[in-house]
């Protein structure tokens, strides 16, 4: 099993941006994180962040023409703006699961509309790193059923 874990703009910032907010464990950590209990469980995971909508486009249907079984997703801002995501998860039609560090639904207005919602199967908000675990564990459960 194969799955790809993709980040949007600023998450390369993690343990720099707004630590209040976000937390002081850095992109790294996050990717040795997940990478370590994926590969417990025998998944192997593809790790992706860009600042660049139209990058993390072409690495969602890269996961497709790839043969991946799932993605996790943090958008960051483009979550509240990008109808191309919601379009290329649609188009791979893919297993895919929303995650935030932050409490999305507790910050801003701007922060409370997700385009790409609709399509996942699952949206976390509020766990930190450990959302990328759940996340991934979602989609390990839901591939072995
Ligand atoms: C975020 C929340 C977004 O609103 C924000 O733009 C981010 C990070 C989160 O992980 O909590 O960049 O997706």
């Amino acid at each position: 099993m194969k799955l790809y874990i993709i980040n949007g703009p600023n998450l390369n910032m993690l343990g720099i941006r707004e630590v209040n907010k976000y937390g002081t464990d850095n992109y790294d950590t996050l990717c040795a994180l997940v990478r370590e209990h994926c590969a417990a469980r025998g998944v192997e995971t593809v790790f992706y962040q860009s600042n660049h909508e139209g990058d993390l486009v072409d690495k969602i249907q890269e996961a497709y023409f790839e043969g991946a079984d799932g993605i996790v997703i943090n958008p960051g801002a483009y979550t509240h703006t990008s109808i191309a995501l919601l379009d290329a998860v649609l188009s791979v039609k893919l297993l895919c699961v929303e995650v935030h560090i932050s409490k999305v639904e507790e910050r801003e207005d701007f922060r409370q509309v997700s385009y790409i919602r609709q399509a996942c199967v699952a949206t976390i908000t509020g766990k930190g790193l450990l959302g990328y675990i759940e996340a991934c564990d979602i989609l390990i459960g839901d591939n072995q059923q």
